[in-house]
């Protein structure tokens, strides 16, 4: 039971201190506490200047994807996930297509939008025009606002206008699309939002409501594509299997939905291990998926011209190599040494390509023996530990269970009583 759930002056303590107060304030047991006092290797002032009210941290399992070859180049990519089978998919996935050169990625390039909105202009059309007139001062205010962007080579690059109808009245919609380089940029974005509405609010008379980035990221596009051979995959059922599941994703958004869910659960444990914002790149993804009118696949498949099945990708991917936890955490800036990632584009690739191969599994699975034997498989070491299973008991009773098929949680607990007899 929580005596109060207000504890004035939290945020000033430190985490140790903090973990008292809520060991008063809960029924906490001490070996919670003991349990949360310890960080990981996630150290503890650094996560306390992280985020508010620290407490302890939440690990997460971080995995090593195999078998990818992107580009060329063999790959290794860490994967942060409490989902049993996912990294396992990606590394099936990509050994099935390494005979057929593995993935081969592309991008649109690092563009941001940051969005202004303006309302209370008697005449939105006119206002648009007197905003695209001055570009250039657009341009001088971003490009002051954030120096080091421009030193990297990137910074504010165009803007757009346009005006929406709302149910009060119209407001004016001002993008402005910079480049930011290898930094996810929301902060460079917003701040050049902020910097430049009051100009706006000034050259037309309206006024400047909101001013933040679009998870739309729909000119930040990682692309990638890979060909599996109808022999790798086990035939032209298995392909035509993978197509059918395709083709009912891309005509049905409840199905769409569950299909894209596959494919983020590989982009967002990639995005999680470099310390990149999960749900940006999560928004942006299923916005870009309902760009249509209706919610689809974000991947397509097909057949070549020699039968072998092809499939491909094309998801906005706001990632970046600087700021944020990227920078701050330790084991993201270890993920992006194991994949000797060099850009934020070349991980945005990286990630698009792992998302591909996470669908290539989920399908391949689905239209055959079905996603629950492998999962399950794979979950049974979890039910094991459910049960009480320690150390090299886990083993055991996950491959009794997986053995007799039952992936059970009483059955792990029979096994383990008749183990420990
Ligand atoms: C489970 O996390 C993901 C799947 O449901 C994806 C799909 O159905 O395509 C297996």
């Amino acid at each position: 039971m929580t005596t109060t759930s207000r504890l004035p002056g939290l945020h000033k303590l430190s985490p140790l201190e903090r973990l008292h107060k809520l060991s008063e304030a809960t029924a906490l047991s001490q070996s919670s506490i003991e349990h949360l006092a310890n960080m990981g290797n996630l150290n503890t002032a650094t996560a306390d200047s992280m985020v508010e009210n620290v407490i302890g941290t939440m690990n997460i399992p971080l995995g090593i994807a195999t078998n990818m070859i992107i580009d060329g180049l063999d790959i290794l990519i860490p994967m942060a996930t409490e989902e049993s089978s996912v990294i396992a998919a990606v590394c099936n996935a990509a050994r099935q297509c390494r005979n057929t050169g593995g993935f081969t990625t592309a991008s649109s390039g690092s563009l941001m939008i940051a969005q202004i909105q303006l309302v209370d202009v008697p005449n939105p059309a006119f206002a648009r025009l007197q905003i695209l007139e001055r570009l250039n001062e657009i341009k001088m205010i971003c490009d002051e606002t954030d120096p080091v962007l421009l030193k990297h080579g990137g910074g504010f690059r165009d803007i757009e206008v346009r005006t929406l109808a709302s149910r009060a009245s119209s407001m004016v919609i001002t993008h402005l699309i910079v480049d930011t380089r290898d930094a996810m940029g929301a902060n460079a974005v917003n701040s050049m939002a902020e910097a430049v509405a009051p100009y706006i609010a000034q050259w037309t008379g309206g006024r400047c409501y909101l001013r933040i980035l679009s998870n739309l990221a729909d000119r930040r596009l990682a692309r990638a594509r890979a060909t599996w051979s109808l022999e790798e995959i086990g035939g032209a059922e298995v392909r035509d299997g993978i197509l059918s599941a395709f083709e009912f994703a891309d005509i049905d958004p409840y199905r769409a939905a569950t299909h894209n869910k596959g494919i983020m659960n590989g982009v967002s444990a990639v995005v999680l291990a470099t310390g990149n914002d999960t749900r940006a790149v999560e928004a942006g993804a299923h916005a870009y998926a309902a760009r249509s009118g209706q919610y689809r696949s974000l991947t397509q498949w097909g057949i070549d011209g020699d039968g072998n099945l092809t499939g491909s990708i094309e998801i906005p991917l706001a990632v970046g190599l600087i700021g944020g936890a990227t920078r701050s955490h330790p084991t993201a800036s270890i993920a992006l040494e194991i994949m000797n990632i060099q850009t934020a584009e070349q991980l945005a690739r990286t990630i698009a390509a792992v998302g591909l191969a996470q669908n290539f599994s989920a399908l391949k699975a689905l239209a055959t023996t079905g996603i629950q034997k492998g999962h399950m498989a794979l979950h049974a070491k979890n039910i094991a530990v459910m049960a009480g299973a320690l150390g090299d008991e886990i083993e055991t009773v996950a491959s009794q269970l997986v053995a007799q098929g039952k992936i059970r949680v009483d059955i792990a607990e029979e096994i383990l009583t008749s183990l420990r007899q």
